[in-house]
């Protein structure tokens, strides 16, 4: 496969530095968004410790909530490295409470961060990759779309719509050399998941068939077999990650 180039949203969190690192050892060049200043120096410093230097990765920093910011910073990746082949959809927020007490801030931080992101850098990248005939869109969904989670109404609805709008997209690009898939990871051992209150947590992971948190690379593979051509006939499909939590058919 020759050198794509992968953007990665959300892509110094927990997850999102396991996909930079996969996608980048499968030898595609690796852009990495964050949007809070500081984060990226763990990323640095997880990529060197994987043995990857900055010709193979890079950063951008961007607020994906906001489509316009998204533009340009799609058009200075382009400029810098060239045009986006593989995109994944990752950065994700909880604001995790009860729907009684669930404020419009708490709705729309999530939404806006989870959703509606989705659109806004999907649609920045869409028509490169049907005019150049390929592209890959990974969209990082959650167990708890299709679960469902007590205190998560605002994640939960947020990461099913991602499943809808795959399923949608999928069918309107797959003439064009264009796949959309979904991952579904369940938990995985990242800060977002360490933020659980301990015993709720616990609980959690009793549930759990597997009988442990996934690792973040575990995530990873099935994004990067995805991005690849081997995955070329695969669209539109959601791929469970989740130590057997959710078993959908
Ligand atoms: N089902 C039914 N009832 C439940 C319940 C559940 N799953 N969890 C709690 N309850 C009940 C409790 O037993 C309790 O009942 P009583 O009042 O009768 O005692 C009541 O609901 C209140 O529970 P809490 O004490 O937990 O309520 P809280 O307000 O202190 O906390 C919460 C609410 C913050 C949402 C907390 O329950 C919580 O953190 N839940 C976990 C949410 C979660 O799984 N987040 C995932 C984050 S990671 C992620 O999102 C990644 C991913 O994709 C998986």
């Amino acid at each position: 496969m020759d050198k794509k180039i992968a953007l990665v949203t959300g892509g110094v969190g927990g997850i999102g530095s396991a996909i930079c690192k996969m996608l980048a050892k499968q030898g595609n060049f690796v852009v990495a968004n964050y949007a809070i200043p500081g984060t990226e120096s763990k990323f640095l410093s997880n990529m060197a410790a994987a043995g990857l230097n900055g010709g193979s990765t890079a950063l951008a920093f961007g607020d994906v909530t906001d489509y316009d910011a998204m533009g340009e910073m799609v058009s200075a990746i382009a400029r810098d490295h060239g045009p986006v082949d593989i995109l994944v959809n990752c950065a994700g927020i909880t604001r995790d409470t009860t729907f009684r007490k669930m404020t419009p801030e708490q709705w729309h931080a999530v939404i806006d961060t989870n959703l509606t992101s989705v659109f806004n850098v999907t649609r920045q990248v869409i028509d490169g990759m049907c005019d150049r005939g390929w592209g890959r869109i990974v969209n990082i969904s959650s167990v708890n779309a299709v679960r469902g989670q007590f205190g998560q109404t605002n994640y939960s609805a947020a990461k099913a719509g991602i499943l809808g709008f795959t399923k949608a997209l999928a069918q309107e690009v797959v003439k064009k050399g264009v796949t959309v898939n979904a991952i579904s990871p369940g938990y995985v051992e990242t800060e977002m998941v360490a933020a659980i209150r301990e015993d709720v947590r616990k609980q959690i992971v009793a549930q759990i068939p597997a009988g442990r948190l996934a690792m973040p690379d575990e995530v990873a593979e099935s994004v990067a077999f995805l991005a690849s051509d081997k995955a070329a006939y695969i669209t539109g499909t959601n791929l469970s990650v989740n130590g057997g939590l959710h078993m959908y058919a």
